[in-house]
């Protein structure tokens, strides 16, 4: 992990995880490809593309969720597209183009969390040595951290109740891309399948 932002109370996390289990659940898509496979999601906010043929899509709407991240994230960070996942493991990855370099993580669950700590800064550092130590967390639930998006990362023994919040800032590389997105969206031009928020993630 870069940076440990905080651990939530117990009493807070029952109240985040008993809205997330009547409202968001009801919504959520099993994903049938890619590295977690078969795990249960939702965008929320905005979908961004994982692919370079693909597209930006809007998210779930939900106000509260997002006043929830907006909350717990530390100064300088943006939370602009969310993936909420119950359940279910992700192999090892990097994050696609969509993602700026620090990301944020809110785990309430049990889980374990892998990551390869091969770039310690929050930009592209050339000549890096890619073999290094795995570094393995044990999470019990309520932790929320920041961590380089681009670095190796995956979770396994995921528990079937454990809830993930997964928050981007959209990278420089495709903020031109996202912002004409947002302005379609704004006046009412985004297509009937980027209108579907019901799109699968990794
Ligand atoms: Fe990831």
């Amino acid at each position: 992990m870069e940076e440990y932002i905080k651990t939530i109370s117990a009493d807070n996390q029952k109240s985040i995880v008993d809205y997330l289990n009547e409202t968001i659940l009801p919504h959520m898509i099993i994903n049938s490809q890619g590295a977690a496979k078969g795990r249960r999601q939702l965008w929320i906010q905005t979908a961004p593309p994982l692919t370079s043929s693909a597209t930006w899509h809007v998210g779930f709407e939900d106000e509260r969720i997002m006043n929830y991240i907006r909350l717990i994230s530390p100064p300088g960070f943006t939370p602009e597209a969310v993936l909420v996942t119950k359940g279910g493991n992700i192999k090892r990855h990097r994050d696609a183009r969509y993602a700026d370099y620090r990301g944020m993580s809110i785990n309430l669950g049990k889980v374990t969390w892998y990551y390869e700590r091969s770039n310690d800064q929050y930009f592209w550092q050339p000549g890096l040595h890619e073999s290094v130590p795995v570094g393995r967390y044990d999470l019990t639930g309520g932790e929320v951290f920041m961590f380089n998006t681009k670095n190796p990362h995956w979770v396994e023994n995921a528990h079937p109740d454990r809830w993930g919040i997964n928050v981007w800032q959209i990278s420089k590389n495709t903020r031109d891309d996202y912002d004409k997105f947002m302005e379609n969206r704004a006046n009412g031009n985004l297509t009937e399948e980027q209108l579907d928020y019901k799109v699968a993630g990794y």
